[in-house]
């Protein structure tokens, strides 16, 4: 053990970029991703921040008191009871998560400052806690909870509690995103949604998003055909992200599974259990049809995170 106590206040964090929705489970179901953000943190003693960003977004960041990953370990800080023995910090990251994209970049960087504050105030509490903090910051827990757990989430918000349910698919999925060289403010994208919904259209998400999990959860791909479509958020969506429903036939056309909006957008995710050729055929193809609606997109080809946001003492 050293005797330096500053180092007893350092820890790293690294948080997976998440998509929210899957398509028929809007608002509740979410995956986390094998693309990460980065952080390094030191916790002081004195009055001071001193934030900076590498990566993705980073003129976007502000690296003052309103940095959302401080503003997140402040909350938690508090919480624990040592407002006065932490009032400052220093935060380095690095980012890979496209920012606002429908990738999860705030849930990320609101479940780092909770999870490096927790750790460095020796993990007074639990994860669900973490989550229900997370929560009450995002406004919604479907990007938080997957950052959090890792795998394939289903989340349940009541008034004061969060209920998350995360797994393992059984079967070996691939997340083939296509990412737009645009922004989109979730604010946004929700703007657009009706204030309520026909029956049938509540009925056709509550079978298909059922199915979703069941298929995962039991390994049964045929299932999956149907599974992923949605009739109460894309259809709204759809003119705000230009050759939407042209990328996903196009996507399915090269052996998707299945097609959703990541998140509110403007990501496109694809999902494929089949060969890399397919895989990137699927990418490719993505990206090809984007450029016929003059949206340029680069593309990524990912896993399902299975472990969620990770603390390491530096
Ligand atoms: N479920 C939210 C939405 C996700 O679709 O608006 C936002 O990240």
């Amino acid at each position: 053990m050293d005797n330096e106590t500053s180092s007893a206040k350092k820890v790293k964090v690294k948080v997976p970029g998440t998509s929210a929705n899957c398509g028929s489970g809007f608002d509740c179901l979410g995956l986390a991703a094998t693309i990460y953000n980065e952080f390094e943190f030191t916790f002081l003693e004195e009055k001071r921040l001193d934030i900076s960003a590498t990566g993705e977004g980073t003129e976007l960041i502000p690296t003052d008191e309103k940095n959302i990953v401080w503003q997140s370990a402040r909350l938690l800080i508090e919480r624990a009871g040592e407002g006065d023995k932490i009032k400052g910090a220093e935060i380095r990251m690095v980012n890979h998560v496209p920012m606002s994209r429908g990738l999860g970049s705030s849930a990320a960087a609101i479940v780092a400052g909770l999870v490096g504050a927790n750790a460095v105030v020796e993990n007074p509490f639990s994860r669900q806690d973490i989550l229900k903090f997370a929560t009450e910051i995002e406004g919604h827990p479907d990007n938080v909870a997957p950052a959090i757990f890792g795998g394939f989430t289903v989340s349940v918000a009541e008034k004061n509690q969060v209920h998350t349910f995360s797994f393992l698919p059984k079967i070996k999925l691939k997340l083939i995103v296509a990412v737009p060289d645009f922004p989109l403010s979730t604010k946004m994208a929700r703007q657009v949604l009706p204030q309520s919904i026909p029956l049938q259209d509540a009925v056709f998400n509550i079978s298909r998003a059922s199915m979703l999990v069941a298929a995962l959860i039991e390994g049964k791909e045929k299932f999956l055909s149907c599974a992923f479509d949605d009739a109460i958020h894309q259809p709204y969506r759809t003119k705000l992200v230009p050759g939407m429903q042209e990328v996903f036939a196009a996507a399915k056309k090269s052996g998707a599974l299945g097609v959703a909006l990541s998140g509110a957008g403007p990501c496109l995710i694809a999902f494929s259990a089949a060969s890399k050729k397919i895989e990137s055929d699927i990418a490719s193809e993505m990206v090809q049809t984007f450029k016929r609606f003059n949206v340029q997109a680069g593309a990524l080809i990912l896993d399902l995170d299975t472990h969620g946001a990770v603390a390491e003492p530096v």
